[in-house]
């Protein structure tokens, strides 16, 4: 890769700024699709993700339907969530569906014994639940209590949700409100069994697992994508085991849970808002361990399915640092930057160009928690920059694959090295081609030069998200610090694509 050194004789001292060079060569021979299933988002029980996130007192001064905080519904049907999943996380296995139907003023209330130990009060169960989705035009994800609940409570929410029949429990259903089956399809197996989940060795949980999936039934029209609870990071023993020990025909997909932690200690993450370059660059190196991890478990599930049946479903991901001062350790509370916008972009980069295995995928959190799409303050929101990446991005839903050949000039930090630029790119229904970019060194812009074989086009618009320092965020104040800006940093040269790719910013382009 050739830098280019321009002396700038305006201010006549020796500053120089450079510029590096990158080759891309597309493709569209593939028969792949993205899956929109990758774009999913996870709401926990947790912190203020649902309580004063989606669901708020009925006093607050915002539009609502019933206590569905209406504002964040319409930020969200403009990124086109497919998929939420739903009520946890460890929250999860301790769950009890039971309580969180019928009339409010009598659900049981327990304590949330994971998150803060706040007092749940079952005010959002499962009917508000499926009415928040229904509202947002998304699929319900559900993750089902193997740790403390039963077969029965799984198999009876099931048949809850799902069943037309005169069952007292679909009777029920239609009791509260709901007379038509909702038809939910995604539903997890335990959650982090490894863990929270019951601290369950993978050869015990499979045997669980096929007890569980067993009495997890099909109802009409609601043909069951079940969801093994799959491996923490790199723990490749637990992919084996699952998928010897688990028929692929019993298993939709198997999960992968891989959070970015700046330091790489969980004491002491690192922070949202206050890091310096070496840290940013480590971060991003733990960003990109995802590639490796996709990777290599995939490669596992190839001698078990060779035709790729079961989908490796990245359920949670995303940025962990230590939570804002003065906010409750227990609610997972970060601030989110420029920074996490690269590593949203990266991560979502990474499942593109998986797509063939990675059919699912669930940043982590939505809303105030962890690596959030919105943030809130009672009856203020901003949207987050991860937020714009998924607007971005949300082009790339159901569209085909585009394979590719990209040579990226490395980001060089200290005596270290990481690949400065990742892509993925796809062509949607009408023909458009969609590029997404990301150039992860803070100083050089980077001149890509793209060769699209076989693809005819004639003009090219684009969208950027960068920000003058890594460490800006969106505040309440000002909310739109960082947004999506116009871009004009590509042209048409022949019939090759030349893009100009700011240091530490994000672009997508449209070809048509
Ligand atoms: O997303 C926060 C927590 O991280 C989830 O509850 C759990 O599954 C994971 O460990």
């Amino acid at each position: 890769m050739k830098k280019i050194l321009t002396l700038c004789f305006v201010c006549l001292a020796c500053f120089a700024y450079s510029q590096e060079t990158a080759t891309l060569a597309l493709s569209n021979d593939s028969k792949l699709t993205i899956s929109k299933y990758i774009y999913g988002q996870f709401a926990e029980h947790l912190g203020h993700g649902i309580y004063g996130g989606f669901w708020v007192d009925k006093d607050l001064p915002v539009e609502k339907q019933d206590r569905i905080r209406l504002d964040i519904v319409n930020a969200l049907k403009k990124i086109k969530i497919p998929s939420l999943r739903w009520p946890g996380g460890c929250f999860a296995d301790e769950y009890h569906w039971r309580d969180g139907i019928g009339p409010r003023d009598q659900r049981p209330r327990m304590v949330n014994t994971n998150w803060g130990g706040t007092t749940e009060d079952n005010s959002f169960g499962t009917h508000e639940f499926l009415e928040l989705c229904s509202l947002l035009g998304t699929e319900p994800y559900f993750a089902a209590n193997v740790g403390s609940g039963t077969v029965e409570e799984m198999s009876k929410w099931i048949e809850y949700t799902n069943s037309n029949s005169g069952s007292t429990i679909a009777q029920l259903r239609k009791q509260n409100g709901h007379p038509e089956p909702y038809k939910v399809t995604f539903w997890g197996i335990g959650n982090e069994s490894w863990g929270c989940g019951g601290n369950m060795t993978p050869e015990f949980y499979a045997n669980e697992y096929k007890r569980y999936a067993a009495f997890a039934k099909n109802y009409p029209g609601a043909p069951l994508k079940k969801i093994a609870s799959g491996p923490n990071s790199d723990d490749y023993n637990w992919t084996e085991v699952i998928m010897k020990d688990i028929p692929t025909w019993d298993m939709w997909g198997i999960s992968l849970h891989y959070y970015t932690v700046p330091t790489g200690d969980w004491g002491h993450k690192g922070s949202a808002t206050k890091f310096d370059e070496k840290e940013y660059f480590e971060t991003m190196e733990r960003c990109l361990k995802m590639e490796e991890l996709v990777t290599k478990h995939a490669a596992i599930m190839d001698k078990y399915d060779p035709k790729k049946n079961v989908a490796l479903v990245v359920d949670e991901w995303g940025v962990w640092t230590d939570v804002e001062q003065g906010t409750n350790p227990g609610f997972l509370y970060q601030q989110n930057s420029l920074r996490d916008a690269l590593i949203a972009a990266t991560n979502l980069n990474i499942f593109n160009n998986h797509c063939d295995r990675v059919k699912g995928a669930a940043l982590a959190q939505t809303i105030n928690v962890l690596q959030s799409l919105i943030l809130t303050d009672k009856e203020k929101m901003l949207l987050t920059p991860t937020y714009h990446i998924f607007d971005m991005y949300k082009v790339h839903q159901d569209a085909k694959y585009l394979p590719m050949q990209l040579t990226s000039p490395d980001y060089v930090s200290g005596d270290k090295k990481l690949p400065a630029v990742n892509v993925s790119a796809s062509q949607d229904a009408a023909g458009k081609v969609h590029i997404s970019f990301a150039n992860l060194d803070l100083h050089n812009d980077i001149k890509i030069s793209t060769s699209l074989k076989d693809i005819k086009w004639k003009s090219v618009t684009g969208q950027i998200l960068t920000s003058a320092n890594i460490t800006d965020v969106n505040t309440f104040d000002k909310p739109n610090t960082i947004s999506l800006k116009d871009f004009k940093g590509a042209k048409k040269d022949g019939d090759n694509l030349v893009v100009t790719l700011p240091a530490k910013s994000v672009v997508t382009l449209e070809l048509f």
